[in-house]
């Protein structure tokens, strides 16, 4: 019986180098490029049930809100424009990282991250004085595009600047602070919206401008990665800028690999046409449905809605706001158990075992809500431990994702493409991100309206497929050096028949960090 899971053998080049002081405050400042990611999809659900918020933007949901009180809940908060302001944001980012893929090549990462910032800044400020829905929509599309740049840069950033034992980690603290600016935005939405005079809702937005500028002035005193300086021929720079961050002087080889690596990579005329071979299907595959179905988890419409959800199910506003910081706090946690144990457990025990608790949450939290909704979605008198048991449910659900799919999303594709295709794949990886969470948060409201409590099954049914998916098609990539990992795809099951007679001329290594030079492109 084949290994479902095939771990190929493989020796590492052991680069020297350490976890300096210099590299470790620098993959910190430049980890919090994930802040604004996170705050965003922290604020934006929370301002949705904001009621001063509704009134002046959304009247008419604000009315049929009012209205349907002992009606139909499961509607209430169905509008299109509604939805499109949450979800316009990930449409610009989609765009945006496809620019900031050319930028982030020839101008250099910190050239994307300050963009980034800046645009952030500009949607923040213009979202926190709105005086109309359209400045609204301008600010985020403004937004989007801010994140499309950072969420392009700051991960590829923080590979190249990483020493290699601790990549997995490092990856893992951008997600880390992606949660974190969640969980800030939720302890803010749940003060700001008692403010007297109701305008509160301006200060969540506002305060956008806050991450914005820690990414903006985090750009202008990091380091350019080595890499990215000897792609722009500043080689000499690049070694002594090597030296100071790995805190060592001898970084011979990897530097000389570094720069076999810049140049085989510019003889890549055609990165996407590449992507198409026969042999890259394996990576395609994964590039394509990775990002897929980590969206089809479902944690956006916690993420996003969990303000609406809980006022759905009969929370009042306050204590909604109140159980989305709950949720933020227990995804902050369990990311932090994933950074523990993504090496010690492995990705795809990780994958299953939040894959199997996803999918008992859900199936629970659709019973319970059934239970009491029905149909008709007229719940009468809902007891409080009702209300605990869903919330319950909902914080294990949030865990299970926050330790499996939530942060491996991200690492495991940064860590299976080889050199020649990287760039290409990981601009499909980050556009299928986006569209998916676009389209999660585009017909959310819409679904809860029609499918009501069976909404939690139709994501419960695509977390049963992922998880088929992983136990058999993934394999783990735990503790196998990257330059090794087309080893993992050739005794593979089935994925060995696609690259049987295929030498990966760079493995599969990390951007830069190898490779004596593409043969076969
Ligand atoms: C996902 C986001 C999600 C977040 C929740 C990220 O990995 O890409 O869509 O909102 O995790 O923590």
């Amino acid at each position: 019986m084949p290994a479902v899971g095939g771990i190929g053998p493989g020796t590492s080049k052991a680069y020297p180098g350490n976890l300096t002081p210099f590299v470790t405050v620098t993959c910190i400042v430049a980890a919090m490029g994930g802040l604004i990611f996170g705050y965003d999809i922290g604020i934006s659900g929370g301002v949705t049930t904001m009621t001063p918020f509704l009134k002046k933007f959304f009247r008419s949901v604000w009315e049929k809100k009012e209205a349907d009180k002992s009606k139909n809940q499961y509607c209430q908060y169905d509008s299109q424009t509604l939805t499109m302001f949450t979800s316009s944001l990930y449409l610009a980012a989609l765009l945006s990282s496809i620019v900031a893929s050319t930028v982030t090549r020839r101008l250099g990462r910190k050239l994307s991250m300050l963009f980034g910032g800046l645009l952030f800044f500009a949607g923040a400020l213009i979202n926190g004085f709105a005086k109309a829905v359209w400045m609204l929509i301008v600010g985020r599309l403004l937004l989007g595009f801010g994140i499309g740049f950072a969420n392009q840069s700051v991960p590829l950033y923080l590979s190249e600047m990483a020493p290699y034992r601790f990549r997995g980690a490092l990856n893992i603290g951008f997600q880390l602070s992606i949660t974190i600016g969640i969980l800030i935005a939720n302890v803010l939405n749940y003060f700001f919206a008692k403010i007297k005079g109701g305008w509160g809702w301006r200060l969540s937005l506002g305060g956008a401008m806050v991450p914005a500028l820690i990414i903006t002035i985090g750009s202008l005193v990091l380091p350019d990665t080595p890499n990215s300086m000897i792609e722009r021929g500043q080689t000499e720079e690049a070694k002594a800028k090597l030296k100071r961050i790995r805190g060592v002087d001898d970084v011979e080889e990897e530097f000389r690999d570094l720069v076999a690596a810049s140049e085989t990579s510019k003889l890549i005329e055609h990165p996407w046409r590449n992507l198409l071979q026969r042999k890259y299907r394996p990576h395609l595959t994964m590039a394509i449905l990775i990002p897929f179905f980590q969206q089809l988890t479902g944690i956006n419409v916690i993420m996003f809605y969990a303000p609406v959800l809980f006022s759905t199910i009969g929370f009042k506003d306050d204590n909604a706001l109140m159980s989305a910081v709950i949720t933020g706090v227990v995804n902050v946690g369990a990311t932090v158990v994933s950074i523990y144990g993504v090496d010690k457990w492995g990705r795809r025990f990780l994958f299953l075992e939040g894959g199997v608790q996803m999918l008992i949450c859900q199936a629970v939290v659709a019973a319970c809500i059934g239970a009491k909704f029905g149909i008709n979605g007229n719940p009468g008198d809902l007891p409080k431990w009702y209300a605990v048991v869903v919330v319950l449910f909902i914080c294990i659900y949030v865990a299970g994702f926050a330790w499996s799919w939530g942060p491996l999303g991200w690492l495991v594709p940064s860590e299976i493409f080889p050199l020649e295709i990287r760039s290409a794949a990981q601009s499909i990886n980050v556009s299928v991100n986006m569209l998916f969470t676009f389209a999660v948060a585009q017909v959310f409201l819409t679904m809860l309206c029609h499918l009501k409590f069976g909404l939690f099954l139709f994501f419960a049914f695509f977390v049963l497929i992922m998880s088929v998916f992983v136990y058999y098609f993934l394999p783990e990539t735990k503790g196998i050096p990257i330059e090794e990992m087309g080893q993992v795809w050739k005794t593979h099951w089935y994925w060995s028949r696609f690259v049987e007679d295929v030498d990966y001329p760079n493995g599969g290594m990390e951007m830069g960090k190898g490779g004596q030079g593409v043969k076969d492109v």
